[in-house]
């Protein structure tokens, strides 16, 4: 069926480091390279995803805390959506032409007491991108790791919810915690749907998982079932490594290490408008 809207797709995790923002990073520069345009929200005031994006917030331009805290009005959204630079990586140029961003900085902590006494934050970010959404082929929100509004209208803005948990028994807890997260609000976002959860810094020691590794990825498929456990990303430099120097491992020469991440572009695939859908390669390397 063809889809006649920009997806939303948020990465949710209630604790620190679980992946959230290398998985919207990986994902957006994969679909990027596939030709879709990008657009990242980063929703932490830790703003993880506006440097790994290399993007430096200008003074006197609108961050998304103004896009959240006030109207159209008075911040137009469209001045707060940054382009996200291309990088020279040895004697090749990265094209980041397809990726923009509406940057975040430390300042944002002060959405939480704005959206707060709004009675209506798991909503405004939604309402604010619907204008601009269809300029883009996917919309990849970025959340902070706490129960905080800037978390609820992260959620509130996404048709798809991926959730990055560490392989470990800390994973496993921010899993359950998450879930129990979109549990709540899940009556009130009817459009909204759990894509996959990806097991995060999964550890193996030559062709077998470590046994924390085994054991808290067996642990989250009983919790959500095997239809929706998608890879692991796998400890490794090479993500880090990317990561510090803004490009993908792919770039990196080691395209086996996105693997999780095709696999989770091509279960997003039907929900993006046709033109963009056809971009996705249907074979996975
Ligand atoms: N595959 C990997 N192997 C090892 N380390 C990784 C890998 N991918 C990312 N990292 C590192 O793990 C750290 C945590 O990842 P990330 O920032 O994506 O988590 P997060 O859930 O967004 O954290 P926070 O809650 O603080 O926002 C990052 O510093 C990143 O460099
Ligand atoms: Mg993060």
């Amino acid at each position: 069926m063809q889809q006649s809207h920009t997806p939303t797709l948020v990465t949710l995790g209630l604790a620190g480091g679980q992946g959230k923002s290398t998985v919207a990073l990986m994902l957006g520069r994969y679909l990027g390279r596939c030709g879709i345009p990008v657009l990242f929200i980063d929703a932490d005031p830790q703003s993880s995803l506006t440097s790994f994006l290399g993007v430096h917030v200008q003074p006197n331009t609108p961050t998304l805390l103004e896009v959240v805290t006030q109207s159209e009005d008075k911040t137009h959204i469209v001045d707060a959506i940054a382009p996200v630079p291309n990088v020279q990586l040895d004697n090749c140029t990265i094209d980041n032409s397809n990726l923009f961003l509406i940057p975040s900085d430390d300042g944002l902590e002060q959405a939480n007491y704005k959206l707060a006494s709004s009675g209506i934050s798991l909503f405004i970010l939604r309402n604010r991108l619907q204008p601009i959404a269809s300029n883009f082929g996917v919309i990849i929100v970025d959340p902070p790791p706490e129960r905080s509004h800037l978390a609820q209208t992260s959620l509130g803005a996404g048709d798809k919810w991926v959730i990055p948990a560490e392989a470990n028994v800390k994973g496993v807890q921010s899993l359950i915690r998450t879930l129990d997260l979109v549990k709540e609000f899940q009556s009130a976002l009817p459009y909204g749907e759990l894509l996959g959860v990806v097991p995060f810094r999964a550890k193996w020691t030559g062709i077998h998982p470590t046994k924390a590794t085994k054991t808290s990825i067996e642990a989250m498929e009983e919790i959500v079932g095997s239809d929706l456990m998608l890879p692991h990303l796998l400890e490794s430099d090479v993500y880090k490594n990317a990561i510090n120097q803004r490009v993908s491992p792919s770039d990196l020469g080691q395209p086996g290490l996105e693997y999780s991440i095709q696999v989770l572009a091509q279960k997003l695939k039907p929900a993006l408008r046709e033109q963009y859908a056809k971009l996705i390669p249907t074979e996975i390397v």
